[in-house]
């Protein structure tokens, strides 16, 4: 059965969680002529050819992962639009992961000054986070979505069924954003993958499916508020700010949500030693989080290289790093100009 998530932008849409993203897009695609389906050659294969009345769909293979959302690869997308004559009356679509979609994104915010993009996320990762709230980007050398733009969809299409085929490291890197999100907004989110294996959520369609609505209506009403990021947004960054770094650093070899594991244990640590949470909230992480299999531990940097990634955080003020911290599960704040000791003594944690 479908549901139906609200988001209000810069305009309202809805992100349906469906049993059948074929159908709806199909439905979608009868009122354009044109409609051009962004994807990676795995996604091409998979899905075969798209019909609907009148509409011509054409398809654009891109780079899998984040080599698709180079400058180059960019250009290249721009240049195939243009080449292909579409027309601010078309449509994109981008089917596959977070990098895919936020490409996708992109490209339709840009192309001809902004056309009609639908994102079908098809990891758990995109799913909750990267296709939901419009953020659209791509990277330069000196980080992640340093250029984008904020160019809500039309329509989010989520089908679970996608998910089965993902490997299990993939899966757990997406739930690293669905535990996020119990620790901001949501403590039943942590409750119910408490003592969880990832098999047995896995193996359970009706848990996943309630992890993945709870996370969507989570962002939904966050960008609802704060669309552009003014600052209530700032808290789907909860573990970001060192996650990021260590991303970099390891030169994308972890996975996002790896990565933002790692930042959620540096939060734990570094929020434990300032006595901002209990015992208790810091255990939780470690236990959620390992509990699933994901990584807590980082072995791989040098501090300085890190803090200084640290400092180019999008959330940073001037010279000061600004981390998402929470006072109790669902309460966040923020915390600004922290001892550099303290910094340095949370990251001796998450690398012993
Ligand atoms: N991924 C964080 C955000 O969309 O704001």
């Amino acid at each position: 059965m479908s549901k139906v998530i609200k988001i209000k932008a810069e305009r309202e849409y809805d992100v349906l969680m469906t049993e059948d993203w074929r159908h709806e897009l199909v439905e979608i695609a009868k009122s354009r002529t044109r409609c051009a389906v962004i994807l990676t050659q795995v996604m091409r294969d998979q899905i075969g050819n798209l019909e609907a009345d009148d509409c011509e769909f054409s398809y654009y293979l891109i780079p899998d992962g984040e080599e698709g959302k180079s400058p180059a690869s960019l250009l290249k997308l721009w240049n195939w639009l243009a080449a292909g004559g579409f027309t601010r009356s078309d449509l994109i679509v981008g089917i596959g992961g977070g990098a895919v979609t936020d490409i996708a994104g992109f490209a339709a915010a840009t192309y001809l000054r902004g056309i009609d993009w639908v994102a079908i996320p098809t990891s758990v990762a995109g799913a909750v986070d990267a296709a939901i709230g419009g953020k659209t980007g791509a990277n330069l050398d000196y980080g992640k979505n340093m250029i984008g733009s904020f160019h809500s969809p039309i329509t989010v299409l989520i089908d679970l069924s996608w998910f089965t085929t993902l490997s299990d490291r993939d899966f757990a890197a997406g739930l690293a954003e669905v535990i996020k999100c119990g620790f901001i907004r949501d403590e039943e989110i942590l409750k119910r993958i408490q003592g969880q294996s990832l098999a047995s959520i896995r193996s359970n369609n009706e848990l996943v499916a309630d992890l993945i609505y709870r996370s969507v209506a989570i962002k939904a009403s966050v960008v609802g508020n704060d669309f552009k990021e003014g600052f209530e947004r700032e808290i789907l960054n909860y573990g970001h700010t060192f996650g990021h770094a260590v991303e970099q650093h390891s030169k994308y070899s972890l996975k996002h949500g790896e990565c933002v594991s790692i930042g959620m244990a540096y939060m734990a640590h570094l929020q434990h030693s300032l006595g901002l949470i209990t015992d208790e909230v810091h255990k939780l992480h470690f236990s959620i989080l390992q509990g699933i299999g994901l990584p807590t531990h980082y072995k791989g940097g040098d501090w300085l290289e890190l803090r200084a990634i640290m400092s180019r955080d999008k959330k940073s003020r001037g010279h000061s790093v600004r981390f998402v911290v929470i006072s109790k599960i669902g309460i966040t704040d923020r915390l600004t100009d922290v001892a550099q000791g303290e910094l340095l003594s949370a990251y001796e944690k998450v690398c012993s």
